[in-house]
Order: structure tokens, then sequence, then C-alpha cells
């Protein structure tokens, strides 16, 4: 549905996810916690993942640990979480902007010439340094910093606070997730959802689209 103003938006702010929103760094995540889980004989594949994504690093592990064969220490935790983002950052140190994801770009250009507020709100301690190997950091207005976040997704905190940096009320604004917990944190900021991937997964949203290809700031 449309909207009749000259903007063809009723929002005044989108708040994007990064990873699995605007590049594919889902994947790595799941192939560095995939070693992980499989050093420890943990059970681990797709579905189960899709529990992990939206949520913080510890938060993974513990997941991840609850379906281990034997328990882990506070020390041999911190250090599985330790090797598994010394793993992800060496995925991620070959990025380049051609890791956007089809129709990333193309979405912060018309929230941007639609006149709205920009902002990103990843729980990712990594994702400055993604969006610089993007080469995007300049496109956002705001971007939460992940160690500022007290409590990770499914909890609304990081988009909260991503509203009040950008100085706009939650109702106004639009959140972009592929995570369920992402799109659970969204809903419980008081913002609309738009879900990137399966709506067997995200049936949370209020909409969701297959891929960025199909963002639509009007069709709200
Ligand atoms: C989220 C991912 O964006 O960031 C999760 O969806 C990941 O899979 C979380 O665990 C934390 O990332 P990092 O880079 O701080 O370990
Ligand atoms: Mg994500």
């Amino acid at each position: 549905m449309s909207t009749n103003n000259s903007n063809h938006t009723r929002f005044k702010a989108v708040i994007f996810d990064l990873d699995g929103v605007i590049t594919d760094t889902a994947h790595y995540h799941y192939l560095a916690w995939k070693r992980t889980a499989d050093s420890i004989g943990a059970p681990f594949d797709e579905a189960f993942n899709e529990q992990l994504k939206g949520v913080d690093r510890m938060g993974s592990l513990r997941l991840i640990l609850a379906r281990a064969p034997r328990s882990f220490s506070e020390e041999e935790q911190l250090a599985l979480a330790d090797a598994k983002n010394r793993h992800y950052q060496e995925l991620i140190a070959t990025m380049t902007p051609r890791d956007l994801l089809p129709g990333a770009l193309e979405a912060l250009e018309a929230v941007r010439a639609a006149g709205l507020r920009i902002g990103l709100a990843s729980v990712s301690k990594n994702a400055f340094t993604v969006l610089d190997r993007l080469g995007i950091r300049d496109r956002f207005d705001d971007v939460v910093d992940a160690a500022t976040i007290r409590n990770s997704k499914p909890h609304p905190e990081i988009f909260l606070t991503a509203a009040e940096h950008l100085g706009v009320a939650p109702a106004d604004c639009l959140g972009v997730e592929d995570a369920a917990a992402g799109v659970a944190a969204i809903k419980d900021a008081g913002m609309v959802a738009v879900g990137v991937g399966s709506p067997d997964v995200l049936h949370r949203a209020d909409r969701v689209i297959r891929s960025m290809e199909e963002f639509d700031l009007s069709a709200y």
C-alpha cells in the first residue's frame, strides 16, 4: 500500500541490520560457528544456525554449548569465542565493495533520496570493520556501537538506541532484518519490520522480501 505524500513513504528513518541484509557475512558467521561446534562434537546445521542469527557472540556460544556432550569452564568458553572470532575475522579480511548483497546499495540510495535518516543496528563487534571493507560507513547517519549495547536481539535495545541517536520516534522507523531475533527486536521497539528471507522464519515481520532487490520504501 503506497502513501500519497511526495516522498512515497510514511517513515522518517530506516534502520538496517548488517549481517545477512547488507552483505552475506551471516554465512561467514555460520562457517566460523560450524567449525567451533564440530571441534567440540556439538550438532550444528543451517536450521539450528537460524537461532543464532542476530544473537551476540557469547549468547550464540551458549546456545551451541547447550547441545555439546560436556560442559565448558568460563575460561574454555572465552577461548572458544575468541577462536571463532579469529576465524570470522580471517573470513571477512578479504571482503570488498563487491560483497554488498544485490539491492543493498540501491536500498541505501533510495532511502537517502527520499530524505530519510539511515541507521545501522548490528550487535556485531566487527560491524565497523565490515562497513569499512564494503566502503559504505559514510552512508549511515548513525552506526550503533555494539560494545555499548547491554541486551542482544531479540531485546529491542539496539533499535531503540539507533532511533534515539537519529532523533526519530520508533513509530516513524522502518527496521530491516534477516533474523527472527532481529524482527522480534524491531517489533518490540514499536517499529515496522521488513524481513529479508523466508516468511516461515520471519513470521513476525510486517512484510517479508526474498532479497534486498525487492526492497521498496513505498510498499508500506
Ligand atoms: C550478528 C550476527 O549480527 O552479530 C550473529 O547475526 C553474530 O551471527 C553477532 O553472532 C555478533 O557478531 P560478532 O562479530 O560480534 O561476533
Ligand atoms: Mg542479520
